[in-house]
């Protein structure tokens, strides 16, 4: 069975043209949880169990698609092989470091890609997600990045791509999932990507 691991081909084309998505998400500032202290910084091995948790917990929703899981410890330590996890931290409140996200950033050549971005379902629509993005964003500014790229599942088009768009992200192109890949409904990838420079 091939993994899922959407970031196995890198060399995306800039963006040549936009497509419009209907949105079906949007927050509401009065009702959206506080983000509370966060302190986002690099994970280390000691972070492999909480991050596979937290990345399991906040991809329940790609269970539409595929059965199981997203990653389990042995896939976090690969991903951490081949680039860097940056964790969001709440050092606020009665728990004094509670994992709240997580972003993966591997860096090739003059390209970044950004994936298994996650924030705990209870914290979500309070910008945790745009804290860890642009987190992801500068650190692949300093590695010599010009462009981050990412892929999302066309199931999840509605609710992602006007998220993705509101951080400055333009639509690439689609593409299949590769033959292999067992899913429970059809989908592909869309790419989309970002200047950094
Ligand atoms: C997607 C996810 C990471 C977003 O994190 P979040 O902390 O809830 O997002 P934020 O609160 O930081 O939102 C950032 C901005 O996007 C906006 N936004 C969020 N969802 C949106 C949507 N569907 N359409 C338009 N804008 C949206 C927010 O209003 C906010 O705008 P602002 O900062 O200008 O006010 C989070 O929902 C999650 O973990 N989901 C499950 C896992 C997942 O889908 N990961 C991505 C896979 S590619």
């Amino acid at each position: 069975m091939h993994s899922y691991r959407p970031w196995n081909q890198l060399a995306i084309p800039f963006p040549n043209r936009q497509t419009d998505w209907p949105s079906s998400m949007s927050t509401n500032a009065s009702t959206a949880p506080h983000s509370g202290n966060i302190r986002i910084r690099q994970a280390s091995d000691n972070d492999v169990e909480e991050l596979t948790r937290l990345i399991n917990a906040a991809f329940v929703v790609e269970q539409v698609v595929f059965d199981g899981d997203r990653v389990d410890d042995l896939g976090v330590r690969a991903f951490m092989s081949g680039g860097t996890f940056l964790i969001a931290e709440d050092s606020g409140g009665l728990d004094s470091r509670a994992l709240v996200g997580c972003v993966y950033i591997e860096t090739r050549d003059d390209r970044s890609y950004l994936g298994l971005l996650s924030v705990q379902p209870a914290r979500q629509g309070a910008g945790i997600g745009r804290q860890l993005v642009t987190a992801a964003e500068n650190l692949a500014r300093e590695s010599g990045s010009r462009v981050m790229d990412l892929r999302v599942i066309s199931a999840r088009g509605e609710e992602l791509l006007p998220f993705y768009r509101r951080l400055g992200y333009e639509f690439v192109r689609t593409e299949p999932f590769p033959a292999d890949l067992v899913t429970k409904a059809p989908s592909h990838y869309i790419l989309m990507s970002k200047p950094l420079i």
